[in-house]
């Protein structure tokens, strides 16, 4: 696996501003787009819908990424595909279907991703790893940008990426994520990092652009020094 993939998300964007920062943050380096989608009931915020992803999905070609944090999830999942969304993300905790939901965005054209929350057991992975593209390991409870990433879940990343093995198959890392905490994902396995305040601080393009390649540098010398150690 090569370059880290860096994934903004926009919660931490000036939302009277979205399709403008949206822009910015992919001048700047963004490769995908994280959308946080909050309903309020799975977790204790509420964020945007279909609507306002549709908007969005004008102002760039770059993968939407979008991250449901909704229950349930499967009254919505078409009107997230239709919204332009590229990958869509369920929790596990979200609906006692997990397979279904899986089937059904895959049924859509979209790439399936499930997430875990931090306290959630890696074991249901294996039950499902055959209908997913994409695995988010949740590094902060839900909910809200800027909280302490929480690291009991690096050994977590480190299991997982030992039951995806050879497979074709996205691990992601959503909260907490800075320099600090770059390095310690990657080198557990991590590939695609999604970062809210660590990218959106500074309020400008210019550091935003700052913000995006110190991220990448510091997991890419992560990823490539521990290449070295295993071999
Ligand atoms: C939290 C969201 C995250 C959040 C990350 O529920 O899923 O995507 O925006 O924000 P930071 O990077 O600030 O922790
Ligand atoms: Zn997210």
């Amino acid at each position: 696996m090569s370059s880290t993939i860096i994934a903004p998300s926009i919660l931490a964007a000036d939302f009277s501003r979205l399709g403008d920062e949206v822009e910015s943050v992919v001048r700047a380096g963004a490769d995908w787009i994280h959308l946080d989608i909050m309903d309020g009931h799975f977790v204790p915020n509420i964020t945007f819908g279909p609507a306002i992803v549709k908007a969005l999905r004008q102002r760039t070609c770059r993968p939407f990424d979008c991250h449901l944090m909704i229950a349930p999830a499967d009254n919505y999942i078409a009107a997230f595909a239709d919204a332009g969304c590229d990958i869509i993300t369920v929790h596990a905790e979200a609906g006692p279907h997990l397979d279904r939901t899986l089937q059904m965005i895959r049924s859509l054209g979209r790439r399936a991703g499930v997430s875990l929350n931090p306290s959630t057991p890696e074991q249901i992975i294996e039950y499902i790893i055959d209908r997913v593209d994409l695995v988010l390991l949740m590094t902060v409870n839900p909910g809200f940008g800027g909280q302490s990433f929480i690291p009991a879940v690096i050994e977590k990343i480190k299991r997982v990426r030992q039951i995806i093995g050879d497979r074709q198959i996205d691990l992601q890392v959503d909260g907490g994520i800075s320099l600090e905490t770059a390095p310690l994902v990657r080198a557990a396995g991590a590939n695609v990092l999604v970062a809210g305040s660590a990218v959106f601080n500074g309020n400008s393009e210019a550091e935003y652009e700052v913000n995006i390649r110190a991220i990448r540098r510091a997991a890419d010398q992560a990823y490539s020094l521990d290449v070295r150690e295993a071999r």
